[in-house]
């Protein structure tokens, strides 16, 4: 226990530094003043903090939150950068709407930057169907190949892009459906076996041993040519796929095409016409034709 004291309060003999007066058990408190710039940091950080909560969205209510003065909100912020974005974009997306697509393609600098604009587009508004680089899923095609259901020429592209295929929005939207052949009776499933045989064989793919492939091919002359073409190439107008590559929309094995001609049908693709500007489908259809390695 000290016996000094400095103005009046307790010193510790051992540091000559005040004490608080606390004492536990022999143990006791010194009282060491927090330094100034610490202390004159804190008090402006309160200062700060109470003018910060004044002029910016703060504090949390039953319902709602304090807006602050400055009427700052995260969201504007967004707006404005996207607002700055488009200006950014809109002289060349003008460029882009009103030319011709081929002259796009010749333009080394519209060119670019319709592949640019059309890729970021595909990404946001294709991928989920077509696949991330247009590699397609069952029943979406694929279109990095050159195997074009509906035409791979910039026309036909942006065509489809534009109306889509039998999309219930879109008056000039593609419409074809692949008859039900087994669904509706119109062919037996020795018939379909048959049929689906020989539509194997037209893209190098192996028959079933016992296979009646003269039959499959006279079933196919009189059913399935006058939309898939006499020699299974496809047809574009119709929207009938070629049957003779190795790039399949339902897969090449023989019960995916038994399947097919059982039910028939055909895939719905949008169309974005009424979705998406001018200068951005003109950059899709870019993009894709490129993909594709166009026709
Ligand atoms: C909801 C799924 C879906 C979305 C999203 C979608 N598509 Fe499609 N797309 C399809 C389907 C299904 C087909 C095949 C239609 C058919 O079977 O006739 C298709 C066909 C196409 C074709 C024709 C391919 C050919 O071989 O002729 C093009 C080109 C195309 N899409 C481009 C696009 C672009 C560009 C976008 C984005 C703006 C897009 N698609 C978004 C489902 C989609
Ligand atoms: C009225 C026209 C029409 C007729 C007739 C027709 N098809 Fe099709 N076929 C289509 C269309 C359209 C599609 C594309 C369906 C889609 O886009 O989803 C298709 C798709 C297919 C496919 C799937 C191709 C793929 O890439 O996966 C096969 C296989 C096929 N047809 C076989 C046949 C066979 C075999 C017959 C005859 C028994 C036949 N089709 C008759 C219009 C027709």
């Amino acid at each position: 226990m000290s016996t000094d004291t400095k103005g009046g309060a307790p010193v510790d003999a051992h540091s000559g530094t005040v004490t608080t007066g606390h004492e536990w058990d022999g143990i006791r408190e010194l009282n060491t003043p927090l330094p100034r710039w610490w202390l004159y940091t804190f008090y402006a950080c309160i200062v700060w903090a109470i003018g910060y909560w004044v002029v910016y969205p703060a504090w949390p209510l039953l319902s709602g939150y304090t807006h602050g003065v400055a009427g700052w909100q995260s969201r504007n912020a967004v707006v404005e950068d996207i607002a700055a974005l488009k200006a950014l974009r809109a002289p060349m997306n003008d460029k882009i709407a009103k030319a011709s697509l081929s002259e796009i393609e010749k333009t080394p600098e519209l060119l670019s930057f319709a592949r640019a604009q059309g890729s970021a587009a595909f990404a946001i508004n294709c991928a989920p169907c077509h696949g991330s680089g247009g590699q397609g899923a069952y029943g979406y095609p694929n279109l990095n190949a050159d195997r074009w259901i509906w035409g791979g020429t910039l026309e036909e592209i942006k065509t489809t892009i534009t109306h889509g295929a039998r999309s219930a929005d879109d008056p000039a939207t593609h419409l074809s459906a692949m008859p039900g052949f087994g669904r509706d009776g119109l062919l037996d499933a020795k018939q379909i076996s048959n049929v689906a045989d020989y539509v194997r064989t037209l893209s190098g793919g192996k028959p079933e041993a016992g296979a009646d492939l003269a039959a499959g091919k006279k079933l196919f002359a009189d059913n399935c040519s006058a939309c898939h073409g006499p020699e299974g190439k496809g047809n574009k107008d119709v929207g009938a796929p070629n049957l003779t590559t190795s790039v399949w929309l339902y897969g090449p094995a023989k019960a995916d095409i038994v399947k097919r001609v059982n039910v028939g049908g055909g895939g719905v693709m949008p169309a974005w016409g009424a979705k998406l500007d001018e200068g951005t489908i003109k950059s899709l259809t870019v993009f894709v034709h490129s993909l594709g390695g166009g026709q």
